[in-house]
């Protein structure tokens, strides 16, 4: 069975109570318990990770590139959060292990926001990007991959 990696950055540990009226009330363990279900329906198993620190997110994507190498990983569902417009060490990673497919995914639309959101240093280096649909956005995101050839 195949995997789906779903990534998510600094401060999305705090979904729910953070900022509800841009993110929501859903948590980050019920985000989790909507793709599990998710991934099960698509006969896929999915894993979660979420980290407030770069360097850690950076070695989850050189490991999922190892493992989608090794045909054990369809890709990844990212949401870089802050590090979004930081992080050119992220897209460095991305690019740097060769083929991964990444959907970046926010759960708000970035680009209805300050004008510090809109660049993305990671949308070079992805697959495709959903951007705004809540946290819809990462169902959206798994289908894209499982139907990716
Ligand atoms: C976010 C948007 C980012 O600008 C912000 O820093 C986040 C969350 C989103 O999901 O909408 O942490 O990635």
């Amino acid at each position: 069975m195949k995997k789906i990696l779903i990534m998510n950055g600094p401060n999305l540990n705090l979904l729910g109570t953070r900022e509800p009226e841009k993110y929501g009330t859903t948590t980050l363990a019920d985000l989790e318990v909507m793709c599990q279900k998710q991934a099960a329906d698509m006969g896929y198993e999915v894993e979660f990770f979420q980290s407030n620190y770069e360097g850690a997110l950076v070695e989850k994507i050189h490991e999922a590139g190892k493992a989608y190498k090794a045909g054990q990983l369809k890709g990844v569902v990212f949401n870089p959060g802050a590090y979004t417009h930081t992080s050119i060490a992220l897209h460095d990673a991305i690019v740097g292990v060769g083929g991964l497919p990444v959907i970046e995914t926010h759960i708000s639309n970035v680009h209805a926001r300050e004008s510090f959101r809109h660049h993305s240093y990671i949308s070079p280096a992805a697959a495709g990007i959903i951007v705004g649909c809540g946290v819809y956005g990462y169902i959206a995101a798994m289908h894209v991959l499982a139907n990716r050839a």
